[in-house]
Parts: structure tokens; C-alpha cells; sequence
């Protein structure tokens, strides 16, 4: 893979690079979509990293249809499709690791322990072998590209990161390879997540400006559903730093240069889903 992409970039090609652990879905695709409008040409790549996952979680079970996803690929403009094995990418003395501290510690991080070092370092690895002029993310995994954003800037990694928006199913819902875990009515219930979201944004918009309150309401809707098993969090942060907002009146959003950041996750059975709201304070006051 590193041999074509050097020859491409010897003949002037713009190489968009997308990275994911297949199982593709309108939100990949629509990555994919985006890279092909920038480049030239398009590498995806499949691998479902064993050093992101947890003890207990999904790796084992993480949903695969490699078929499928390479014809959805192509068509969506993918030039390469990049699958390493697990073996090729960790040689049984690996011991390199990429982690951007402070912005691992909250939301996610804090309930995932290791993941986001998991994904630095799978990531870094990718960059190296893909050498991409710009890198496509999603919004939906907001702190994942805030995470990667940083690493490029402190690492000086010679590529764009460009976050992509978050491409939801009809009723909202996020579009993620893990809402297969599902069954009939958690997903239906599964539309609690984007519909808090969307309430909390209304409350600031009509002028409430203690998030602390907010929370407690959201907290409380979400874990009186009975499908929802666990709420691990409902935050308010700044979109840049990530910090704890608690009320807006006292953050200074202008300052930072930042917006405010709603993000959610909770369990419905035995499934972790995450959404998030980002939104420009300055047109909310
Ligand atoms: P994966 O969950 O497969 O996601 C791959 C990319 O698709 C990520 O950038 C993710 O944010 C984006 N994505 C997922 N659902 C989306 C949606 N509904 N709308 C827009 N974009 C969406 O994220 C990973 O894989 C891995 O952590 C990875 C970066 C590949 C490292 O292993």
C-alpha cells in the first residue's frame, strides 16, 4: 500500500485517505463521497483494530461483510481498498504508541480506558502507510477527530484532517455499524439519544443558560426509558478544549474561538451508542 501511494504521489495525484472498520454505511460512504470531490484518488481502509476495544466489548463480534463493503466502495469512488490483517499490522514485537493526553481522559475516554491511544496509534500507523494529503472524519465520533486533529498538529503530520457531518437514518438516529446490534425495539428507542440532543439544543435556544439543570432533565428522560440499560454521559463541552461547560453565561466561548459541544452516550441492552450536537453559541444568544 505505501509503494502505491508513493507512486501516486510521484505522479501529482491528491490522495484522500479514508479510514474505517468496515461494515459500511451511508455515514462511511458519505466520507468517501467527500474525499472523491477533493482527490484525485481515494484509499479506504478495513481493519477492525483489536487495540481500541476493551475487555468485554465487541471486538469478537464487530459485524463484517467484506464483499458487500468493497462493492459499496467502489461505487461510491473508492480507487484502493486496503485490508490488513491484524498480523501485518502488529508484528508480534509491536511496541510503538501514540497517545494526546488530557482530551482521553473525559467523555468516552473515561469509560473507555486505552481506546483512544488504540486508535492514535492505528491511526498514525495508517497515515504512515496510506501517506494521505487529507484524512475524512466523521463528526459522529466527535472527540475521535478532535483527538486526531491534535495528534496531526503536534505530531506534524504532513495532512489535512477535514471532519465530515453526521449522516443520520430517518428518525435521526445516527447511522452506525453497531446499530445491527439492535433488535426491533431498541431501535426504535434507540431515536431517545438524537431526540434529547435536539431538546437540550432548544432549551439553550429559548434561553436557558443553566446546563447543569439541563442535564439532570436529559439524565433523568433518558434513564426512565426502559430500554436504555445505562447513561454513561450527558455533557456540555467546549467543541476546542473540551472542558466542562456548566452554565453558558460563564464561558467564554469567544475567547476559546470554540462552540458549544453536546455529546451522549448511553447503553441500550448490552449496546454503547454516541451522538452529539455542535453548535455556534454565537447565533444561540
Ligand atoms: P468506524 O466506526 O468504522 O468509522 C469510520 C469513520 O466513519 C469515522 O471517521 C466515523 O466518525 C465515520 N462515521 C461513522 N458513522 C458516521 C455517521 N453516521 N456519519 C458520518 N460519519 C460517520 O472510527 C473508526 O471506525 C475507527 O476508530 C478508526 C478511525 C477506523 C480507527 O480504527
Amino acid at each position: 500500500m505505501q509503494d502505491i501511494s508513493l507512486s501516486l504521489r510521484k505522479q501529482n495525484e491528491t490522495i484522500g485517505f479514508v479510514p474505517t472498520m468496515g461494515y459500511l454505511h451511508k455515514g462511511h460512504i458519505s466520507l468517501i463521497e467527500k474525499a472523491k470531490k477533493d482527490c484525485t484518488k481515494v484509499i479506504l481502509s478495513i481493519f477492525v483494530n483489536p487495540t481500541q476495544f476493551g475487555k468485554g466489548e465487541d471486538y469478537e463480534k464487530y459485524p463484517k461483510d467484506l464483499n458487500r463493503d468493497k462493492i459499496l466502495a467502489e461505487t461510491a469512488g473508492s480507487d484502493y481498498v486496503f485490508v490488513p490483517s491484524v498480523g501485518e499490522m502488529y508484528a508480534e514485537n509491536f511496541k510503538a504508541s501514540v497517545k494526546v493526553k488530557e482530551l482521553d481522559f473525559v467523555m468516552c475516554g473515561s469509560f473507555r480506558p486505552g481506546h483512544f491511544e488504540g486508535v492514535c496509534t492505528v491511526v498514525a500507523k495508517l497515515f504512515n502507510i496510506a501517506l494521505p494529503h487529507r484524512a475524512y472524519f466523521g463528526l459522529k465520533d466527535y472527540q475521535q477527530y478532535l483527538i486526531i486533529k491534535k495528534m496531526v498538529e503536534d505530531l506534524n503530520f504532513p495532512l489535512q484532517i477535514v471532519g465530515c457531518p453526521i449522516i443520520r437514518e430517518d428518525d435521526g438516529v445516527a447511522m452506525s455499524s453497531r446499530n445491527k446490534y439492535l433488535s426491533k425495539s431498541e431501535r426504535k428507542n434507540a431515536a431517545i439519544l438524537v431526540e434529547c440532543l435536539n431538546q437540550a439544543a432548544n432549551l439553550i435556544k429559548g434561553g436557558f443558560t443553566n446546563l447543569e439543570d439541563i442535564h439532570n432533565t436529559m439524565c433523568e428522560k433518558l434513564s426512565g426509558n426502559p430500554y436504555v440499560s445505562k447513561v454513561d454521559y450527558f455533557d456540555f463541552r467546549d467543541s476546542e478544549t473540551l472542558e466542562n461547560i456548566s452554565s453558558i453565561d460563564k464561558h467564554d466561548f469567544k475567547r476559546s474561538g470554540s462552540n458549544l459541544l453536546i455529546a451522549c452516550a448511553i447503553r441500550i441492552g448490552g449496546t454503547r451508542l454516541i451522538d452529539n450536537m455542535v453548535f455556534d453559541i454565537g447565533r444561540v444568544t
